[in-house]
């Protein structure tokens, strides 16, 4: 599926030849709810006579943020729908709060799956906030319209296809700081949308070797650099957390390192991806129960989140030099699994116990975050789909962090300016000392199978893998990376793409 094609327009935009029109819709607590339509909309609200908001009011509008109320102009400007999507409450400043934006134009641009050519009067201030509120309106447009191709054998009657043309009304529309915005966006979405399929993609489609492959041809095409690990290397060079996950599997485990070197830095500030790659997770020999266990196909989200970001990286060219590792396995049972009591010698040297083969990322995640410190790296961001108690402590839509205070303030940063939030967790002493182990450096999990705050425990143990000195950080995104319930903002069923415009927020921070 394409992308939908983005043009800048600055003619009245009452006049615009388009299918329908996306305006802006506020309430104004101070008037009794009444509602206001946003900045962008005013010609439309002229063309109607001063009746655009009561006949809004009439169809159920409320200005909620989100809501979404379509209304037939019936010739009184040229497109013949309008979808006015609540902002909520009038805002203070200049603009709205951009992640409100994001999600309601992700809304109204769901709702017009059907209409080819759509234009979005929405309200773009005209001073220094307009890029970053462009930005926000464009990334909602773009990951709202996505949907995930399938495997079905005959087309969905009455299914419609996203919107293909997208017309964005702003003052001058040859501004160039705005059209920087719109190659931008084009380049996020479209590494955002790859990684969303590779998340949606079944998991016999999608095995480690198949994954390695994914990223290698779509790195090689924007000059990422390209190195893969195969299984024999893996043994070979002493990853034997990736190797003991990786080999109860008849798909032998990967390491995929892509790098980006920028031009014409001397010396750069060098930062490492890391990414979980479990192309599925049974659990292994400590087996997860079968319901839901299907869900574990996305158990690759934060391997895919670092491939986009690097693919990313490489068109946008920020002066920061950034590696990715994504650790790629498929956690399966079989007679040559890994299991319980194991002890693994991983590739930093540690020795680690195993007392549960479905706590697995860490064992990959381990390897790959000692090979990065190992290759050299100022910071660390390493993201995994680790734990289910991050699901359960923090929802779905909100992060865990874990990690040293430089990195983590900056993924608190990145995350709240583009939407992904994460909140940053403690790693406490208690935890690593209920990780001690009689006969190795470490446990896996806690001695005693002890669940409680086991979010916490993943970063305690991943810590061991970071050399002194690494600014590095653990996001665990779990709840976040996939959504399951009905589609909302710029979410649709499926993998989300966090935690990529983090990573790639923190890279435009650092440089
Ligand atoms: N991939 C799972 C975590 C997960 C759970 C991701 C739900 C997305 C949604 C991970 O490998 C896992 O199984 N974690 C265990 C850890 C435990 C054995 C210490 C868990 O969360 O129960
Ligand atoms: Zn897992
Ligand atoms: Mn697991």
């Amino acid at each position: 599926m394409t992308l939908p094609s983005l043009s800048l327009v600055d003619s009245d935009p009452a006049e615009l030849a388009v299918d329908a029109i996306v305006i802006g819709l506020h309430s104004q607590p101070d008037q009794g709810g009444a509602l206001l339509p946003a900045a962008g909309a005013e010609s439309i609200a002229a063309a109607f006579d001063g009746k655009l908001t009561s006949t809004l009011a009439l169809l159920g509008a409320t200005g909620a943020p989100g809501e979404v109320t379509k209304l037939a102009t019936l010739g009184t400007i040229s497109a013949p729908l309008i979808v006015a999507v609540g902002l909520g409450d009038e805002p203070s400043g200049s603009a709205p709060d951009r992640e409100t934006l994001r999600r309601g134009t992700g809304a109204a641009v769901r709702a017009l799956a059907g209409s080819p050519a759509v234009a979005l009067a929405l309200p773009l201030p005209d001073d220094e906030d307009a890029p970053t509120v462009l930005r926000a309106v464009l990334e909602g447009a773009l990951l709202g319209s996505y949907r995930f191709a399938g495997y079905k054998t005959k087309p969905q009657k009455g299914r419609r296809d996203p919107v293909a043309a997208l017309q964005i009304s702003i003052a001058d529309a040859g501004d160039e700081a705005a059209t920087a915005e719109l190659r931008r966006a084009e380049v996020v979405a479209r590494s955002v949308r790859l990684a969303r399929d590779w998340v949606n993609m079944p998991p016999n489609e999608l095995r480690p070797a198949n994954l390695a492959d994914l990223v290698t041809a779509a790195a090689t095409e924007v000059g990422l650099e390209v190195e893969v690990l195969d299984f024999e290397q893996l043994k070979a060079g002493g990853y034997g957390g990736i190797v003991a996950v990786g080999q109860g599997s008849e798909a032998p485990p990967r390491l995929v390192k892509l790098t980006y070197t920028p031009e014409g830095v001397a010396e750069p500030k060098r930062v490492a991806l890391v990414g979980k790659g479990i192309t599925f997770d049974t659990g292994g020999v400590s087996i997860k129960p079968a319901a839901g266990m299907w869900e574990m196909k996305s158990d690759m989200a934060g391997a895919a989140a670092v491939a986009a970001a690097l693919l990313a990286i490489a068109q946008l060219k920020p002066g920061v030099a950034v590696s990715g590792y994504l650790a790629i396995a498929e956690n399966m049972p079989s007679g040559s699994a890994y299991r319980p009591g194991d002890v693994i010698t991983m590739f930093n040297g540690k020795r680690v116990e195993v007392f549960n083969t479905d706590a697995e990322g860490r064992m990959v995640l381990g390897d790959a975050m000692a090979r990065a410190c190992a290759d050299g790296t100022d910071y660390l961001f390493e993201a995994s789909t680790l734990t289910g108690g991050q699901v359960i402590s923090l929802g779905k839509r909100i992060s865990g962090l874990m990690g040293s205070d430089e990195a983590t303030a900056l993924v608190e940063t990145a995350g709240a300016t583009v939407g992904e939030p994460a909140w940053r967790m403690p790693l406490p002493d208690d935890v690593r000392k209920g990780m001690e182990s009689e006969i190795a450096d470490i446990c896996q999990t806690n001695a005693n199978l002890d669940r409680a705050g086991h979010m916490l425990q993943g970063g305690v143990f991943l810590r061991e893998f970071v050399s002194e000195g690494v600014e590095w950080a653990h996001i665990d995104i779990a709840g976040p990376s996939y959504h399951t319930g009905e589609a909302t903002g710029y979410w649709t069923k499926g993998g989300t793409g966090v935690p990529i415009r983090t990573l790639l927020q923190i890279v435009d921070d650092l440089a």
